[in-house]
């Protein structure tokens, strides 16, 4: 399908409606692709059925204790907080439904991611209560809080703010589940989250292609938008019970934190749509653009002082388990 391209003049503004109409030509051609190498896998094909057994109350089975859970400390709250975010899928859904559309190729890009996320939730549940792996009461209580609460996105206000948002989110996912299974200590969840990450960053790299076509039509506003999404960045799961704690002991734990915040998720994105590198911005575009690059600075400055307090952090841990 072909869409004539709306003319616009530099001094007017692209409405949502004009945005979403003249990228559903990208969309569609993004989301064939996208389905030529996505490639189908099954989730219960990554799940150690054999290693599961009753649970306690309907029937009678053994209850859950910490001894039976064979990943790190740091592994089980990595994996609560990704399944918990990924346990929020209805509300991704409803906020991206009502802000792309359900459809022509929209609709079908909607739903199919919609599907495909489906399976990251189903698969990690399955491996965590088969492996016994975190404590299922507590979950399940986790579950219903968080998706009780929903989710509201920051940017429903603004088609190019949604796009710009989940093109970094999605990395952010992926990084996130990547460095999970490199922490967790078990083989098979690492080759399960190694799955997911590879479905995460098929979902990257198909927003940051229809970001790429928004920024040659329409480079001040998504200019603005890439600007005040890197500044203003939350994780989608920052509403769970807990948050701040977790994310606090992802830092340290090298999960998530500042440095690969920075590196593994903004500059690599940034660097493929050559962000700070367009020139011939108006004023709009280049005030944008000034501040994300001030902004980068001192955020590069900042995870610089993480990565240190990091490094004096576990060097006395270090020190101290040696003395014991
Ligand atoms: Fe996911
Ligand atoms: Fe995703």
């Amino acid at each position: 399908m072909t869409i004539a391209p709306v003319q616009r003049t530099a001094s007017t503004a692209w409405t949502d409606a004009h945005l979403i109409l003249q990228l559903e030509e990208v969309v569609e051609t993004e989301l064939n692709r996208h389905l030529k190498v996505a490639k189908e896998w099954m989730p219960h094909e990554f799940v150690p059925w054999s290693q599961g057994r009753d649970f306690d109350g309907a029937l009678g089975g053994e209850a859950w204790a910490l001894d039976q859970s064979k990943v790190t400390p740091l592994g089980r709250v990595a994996l609560v907080v990704n399944l918990l975010t990924e346990d929020n899928l209805p509300s991704y859904h409803h906020e991206i439904a009502t802000m792309f559309g359900r459809e022509g190729a929209w609709g079908t890009w909607v739903h199919r991611w919609t599907a495909e996320e489906g399976r990251h939730g189903i698969a990690l549940r399955d491996y965590l209560l088969t492996t016994r792996a975190v404590d299922p009461v507590e979950l399940e209580r986790a579950r219903m809080i968080h998706m009780s609460e929903g989710f509201e996105s920051d940017n429903a206000h603004s088609m190019l703010h949604s796009v710009a948002y989940v093109a970094f989110q999605e990395l952010a996912t992926r990084i996130s589940h990547r460095n999970t299974g490199h922490y967790a200590g078990d083989p098979l969840c690492e080759q399960l989250l190694a799955k997911i990450a590879n479905d995460e960053n098929l979902h990257m790299v198909f927003y940051r292609n229809l970001l790429k076509a928004a920024l040659d039509f329409a480079p001040d506003q998504t200019m603005r938008a890439i600007a005040d999404v890197v500044t203003d960045f939350r994780m989608p799961g920052h509403g769970m019970p807990g948050f701040e704690r977790s994310a606090a002991q992802l830092a340290i734990g090298g999960i998530y934190n500042l440095r690969i915040h920075h590196d593994d998720v903004l500059q690599p994105v940034l660097r493929h749509l050559k962000v700070m590198e367009i020139r011939g911005l108006g004023p709009a575009g280049q005030l944008a653009q000034d501040e994300l690059g001030r902004f980068l600075e001192g955020l590069d400055a900042q995870a610089s002082k993480f990565d240190e307090r990091q490094a004096a952090l576990l060097a006395r841990k270090a020190a101290n388990a040696a003395r014991k």
